[in-house]
C-alpha cells in the first residue's frame, strides 16, 4: 500500500505516518526526516538546503525529487509505504507520476492555522530517533526523555511562531493546490481535525480500511 500524508506544517503528518507504520508495516519516508539527518551529518544535501529549512521555505524541487528517488529504490519500499512531507508542490507529484509510482492513498489532514500555531510551539521531538510529543497533547512518561529510545527532546529550529507563519504561507500557496491535483485522480480522502492524535487516528484508520 503506497500512502500520501498531505497537511500543512503541524496537521499531524509524522503523528499519523508513525501509527500507519506500526499498523502495517511499512516505512514512513519522511523528507524533512531524512534532511535533517542529512543536515546533522554535515552531508552535502545538509549543506544545500539548511537556508531553506531555516527559514520555512521550501528545498528546491530537484533535490527532494532526487533524495525520493534513491529513497524509494531501498529493498523495505518493496511492500509499500508512507509518503509524509512529499509531495509539495505540483512538480514533485509529475515526477512522482513520471517514476510510475502508483498511489492507493491521498490522506489530507485538515487542520485551522490558528491550531497549528499552538501545535507546533508545542512539539518536541527526539534528537536520536526523531519520534514526535508534544507539551499538552502528548507528553512523554518522563519529561525531556524519549519514550521510545531514551533520547534527549528538543525544539525544532522551524517551530518558532515567525517561521511557523512563513512555513504557513509557503503551504498555502504552494502545496495546497495538491488537494485539487489528488482529487481530480479520485484519491483524496480529507480528514477534518478531530481535535486529538486518537481520534484522528482512529478516522485515518478508517479512511484506509481498517480498524484501530
Ligand atoms: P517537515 O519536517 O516535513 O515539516 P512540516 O511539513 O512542516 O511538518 P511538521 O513535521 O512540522 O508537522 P507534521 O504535520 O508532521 O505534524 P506532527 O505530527 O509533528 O519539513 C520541514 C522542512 O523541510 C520544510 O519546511 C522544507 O524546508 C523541507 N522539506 C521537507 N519536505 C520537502 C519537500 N517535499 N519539498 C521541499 N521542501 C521540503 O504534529 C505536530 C504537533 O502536534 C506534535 O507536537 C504532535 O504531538 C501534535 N499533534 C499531532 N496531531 C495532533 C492532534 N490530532 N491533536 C493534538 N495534537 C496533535
Amino acid at each position: 500500500m503506497n500512502i500520501i500524508l498531505l497537511g500543512a506544517p503541524g496537521a499531524g503528518k509524522g503523528t499519523q505516518a508513525e501509527r500507519i507504520s506500526e499498523k502495517w508495516s511499512i516505512p514512513q519516508i519522511s523528507t524533512g526526516n531524512i534532511i535533517r539527518d542529512a543536515l546533522k551529518s554535515g552531508s552535502d544535501i545538509g549543506e544545500k538546503t539548511k537556508y531553506y529549512m531555516d527559514n520555512g521555505l521550501l528545498v528546491p524541487d530537484e533535490i527532494v525529487i532526487e533524495i525520493i528517488r534513491v529513497r524509494l529504490a531501498q529493498s523495505d519500499c518493496a511492500g509499500g509505504y508512507i509518503l509524509d512531507g512529499f509531495p509539495r508542490t505540483i512538480a514533485q507529484a509529475e515526477a512522482l507520476d513520471a517514476m510510475g509510482i502508483e498511489i492507493d492513498h491521498v490522506i489530507d489532514l485538515e487542520v485551522e492555522d490558528e491550531v497549528i500555531i499552538k501545535r507546533l510551539s508545542g512539539r518536541r521531538v527526539c534528537s536520536e530517533c526523531g519520534a514526535t510529543y508534544h507539551i499538552v497533547n502528548k507528553k512523554p512518561v518522563v519529561e525531556g526523555v524519549c519514550d521510545k529510545c531514551g533520547g534527549t527532546l528538543v525544539q525544532r529550529k522551524d517551530d518558532t511562531v515567525e517561521t511557523i507563519n512563513e512555513r504557513l504561507k509557503v503551504y498555502h500557496a504552494q502545496t495546497e493546490p495538491l488537494i485539487a491535483y489528488y482529487e481530480a485522480k479520485g484519491l483524496i480522502r480529507r480528514i477534518p481535525d478531530k481535535g486529538s492524535v486518537e481520534a484522528n487516528v482512529k478516522a485515518v484508520f478508517e479512511a484506509l480500511g481498517a480498524d484501530v
